[in-house]
């Protein structure tokens, strides 16, 4: 396959065509003909345990509720739509507030135009590709949002006539300085929210800006590269996904998949966890051809420097961004950090690979306001989740102890260290966000076509269990668990599924769903996830959108809103055909929620040339907060 094709996939699929693994059984064509066999075989087709959490009737009192209220969000849910707008419920209304391309410093005005690339000078001054997680901080009074760029599209990016894939060093650039993260100062204007431009806060992190690595990892042989003999300081953070917000003010953004910037040039090493994280062959953009470091032949430890989680003082536009090896090595989703009640630091964390797992750090120490928070991030434990199929779950530790691996390896090789304790493969974990009103957590389960079909890259099994119950499980749902003493720092806890999604309208079995979806609320792949402050959780997707067999009435990708207590979730608002809904966060005074629209098609927003991911504000007419 060439790599004009490789950049086009997926990202999952990207993984699959460069190492693809043996199916071991052909439940896609049962489920195939389940669907024209729809109320025959009905819910008793091959969910294994699963069945058992359907019928605990955890969401009985679901649709009573429906009846009996109007309105319980405070707006009118919207219907699905298959059109290149976004849509937001009567009574609010969205703007956006920067696209891709769009100046952060006034050198770089009239950079982007709709028929030449960004002109590589300029490429590290503007707002970058594909917007993913977010978050704002207050800062002296001001406002700042730091906010991932995840990938790229070449295709769009580069000039027409490379045909999506760069033919020198500065093409290159030009695809890594539209990636990494921004920070940027806003305000509210009397035209609605703006960006400021020349805001002293103002910053681009790309694939080339230096920062340290810090923790156990840090200085060890498998992190020297030529570059950097003592394996200390490293250039770029990749791939950044979801994000995170430390309790003392920091940003936290989340490289995940790292792996597929690397290719070999010549002979292909033999790396150490190369085919457990996916490392090898072509490259998806061919940067190995321009940059040795991307070269694995030349640079066999440079990918061991990247799948971390960086943080980023948002305050300081010279400080250095720091990857943090205590939180592990993986594909990271993104990191919620919580206050446990005994005073630690707990980091939930996702790894977002089909049958891979969901992590826990807890810091040694106590976190205190005003205290000393350097050590909170680098020296702790890191579990892995395992669901029991009673619904309790216990976290289980990696050490040296119980993985037989040395305390380094553990989090350069994290991954086996997981498997090597017997986790629970799980189904793509997405976004984890925490209920602020109580010890709470939710971890969204995007999707997983491969369970019950294939093990995972390490091979482990991936048979249905409790918390991923359907075999090719193409909607996601969404466990939730509580802490035992509601201390996010305890071992063990209970969990359920908040919400299985799925088709009521194709489907009367396992896959239409589970109580509280019906054919006015149903969607697919949850992905992005926060909380708001009043304690409601806000669920984006990043599924199919083409709205027909399986996934017709579903339309585009879209936000919804859920009630923790009842149950009830209901539509807030649609993107664009073809983009996802990634990264959420409010203005300081929660009036304004920021929202990210990812990889659009048509020509949105500007109506013509091609499509600008960009961020968009929601605001409600009546001024009212609802963040
Ligand atoms: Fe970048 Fe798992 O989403
Ligand atoms: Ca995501
Ligand atoms: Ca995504």
């Amino acid at each position: 396959m060439s790599e004009n094709s490789l950049h086009e996939l997926s990202w999952d699929e990207f993984d699959e065509a460069r190492s693809p693994r043996p199916e071991e059984n052909e439940f896609d064509q049962v489920v195939e003909n389940a669907i024209s066999r729809r109320g025959v075989l009905g819910g008793a087709l091959a969910f294994g345990s699963g069945a058992a959490v359907f019928g605990t009737g955890l969401f009985s009192s679901t649709s009573m509720a429906r009846a009996t209220e109007t309105l319980p969000f405070g707006f009118a849910p919207i219907d699905t739509a298959t059109d290149f707008a976004v849509h937001v419920p009567e009574g609010f209304s969205s703007k956006v507030l920067v696209r891709l391309g769009d100046p952060l410093w006034s050198d770089a005005q009239g950079a982007y135009s709709a028929d030449a690339a960004i002109p590589v000078e300029m490429s590290d001054r503007v707002f970058g590709e594909n917007t993913d997680g977010m978050e704002l901080f207050e800062v002296n009074g001001r406002q700042l949002i730091a906010v991932n760029s995840e990938y790229v599209n070449p295709k769009i990016n580069l000039p027409p006539e490379a045909e999506g894939s760069p033919r020198t060093a500065a093409e290159v650039t030009l695809l890594k300085s539209l990636q990494g993260v921004t920070v940027m100062e806003v305000a509210n204007t009397s035209g609605g929210y703006e960006v400021l431009i020349d805001s002293p806060y103002n910053r681009r992190i790309t694939h080339e800006t230096e920062m340290v690595l810090a923790g156990p990892l840090a200085g060890h042989a498998l992190v020297q590269t030529s570059a950097d003999p003592q394996g200390l300081v490293v250039k770029g953070t990749m791939n950044n996904c979801g994000s995170g917000k430390t309790l003392w003010g920091t940003y936290l953004t989340c490289e995940e998949n790292f792996n597929g910037y690397f290719g070999a040039t010549g002979e292909e090493p033999v790396g150490e966890g190369y085919a457990r994280y996916g490392i090898g062959g072509e490259g998806r953009y061919g940067y190995e051809k321009f940059d040795p470091r991307y070269d694995i032949s030349v640079e066999p430890n440079e990918p061991h420097r990247h799948g971390f989680v960086t943080e980023i003082d948002p305050a300081d536009p010279s400080s250095v961004p720091v990857k943090r090896t205590a939180l592990g090595r993986f594909k990271h989703e993104n990191a919620e950090m919580v206050h446990a009640k005994d005073g630690r630091v707990v980091v939930y964390l996702g790894d977002d690979e089909r049958g891979e797992y969901l992590y826990r750090y807890v810091s040694n120490d106590i976190y205190t306001e005003g205290g000393s928070t350097e050590a909170l991030l680098d020296d702790g434990t890191l579990y892995v989740a395992k669901f029991n199929e009673d619904q309790t779950g216990e976290w289980l530790a990696l050490t040296s102890e119980t993985t037989g691996m040395d305390a380094v390896e553990i989090l350069c090789f994290t991954r086996m260290a997981a498997s090597a304790v017997g986790g629970t493969t799980m189904d793509r974990p997405e976004w984890v966000a925490a209920n602020p009103l109580k010890a709470e957590a939710y971890c969204a389960l995007t999707n997983n076509k491969n369970r019950g079909v294939k093990p995972n890259a390490g091979g482990d099994d991936t048979s249905v269990n409790a918390v991923n119950p359907r075999e090719t499980n193409k909607y996601g749902q969404i466990v939730r668990w509580t802490p035992a003493d509601e201390n996010h720092a305890a071992d063990m806890f209970a969990w359920d599924l908040y919400v299985m999604a799925g088709n009521p309208t194709v489907y009367d079995n396992a896959y239409a769903g589970s109580d509280n979806v019906n054919a006015g609320n149903m969607f697919n792949s949850p992905d992005g996830m926060a909380f708001s402050s009043d304690g409601l959780l806000w669920i984006q997707t990043d599924g199919n959108y083409k709205n027909e067999d399986e996934f017709e009435g579903m339309g585009n990708n879209q936000m919804l809103v859920g009630d923790p207590e009842t149950g009830e979730i209901a539509r807030f608002m649609t993107v664009p055909y073809g983009a996802e809904v990634t990264g959420l966060c409010w203005s300081v005074d929660k009036m304004v929620a920021f929202v990210g629209v990812q990889h659009p098609g048509g020509s949105w927003p500007d109506g013509e040339g091609n499509p600008r991911s960009s961020i968009i504000t929601v605001q409600r007419h009546d001024g009212a907060a609802f963040g």
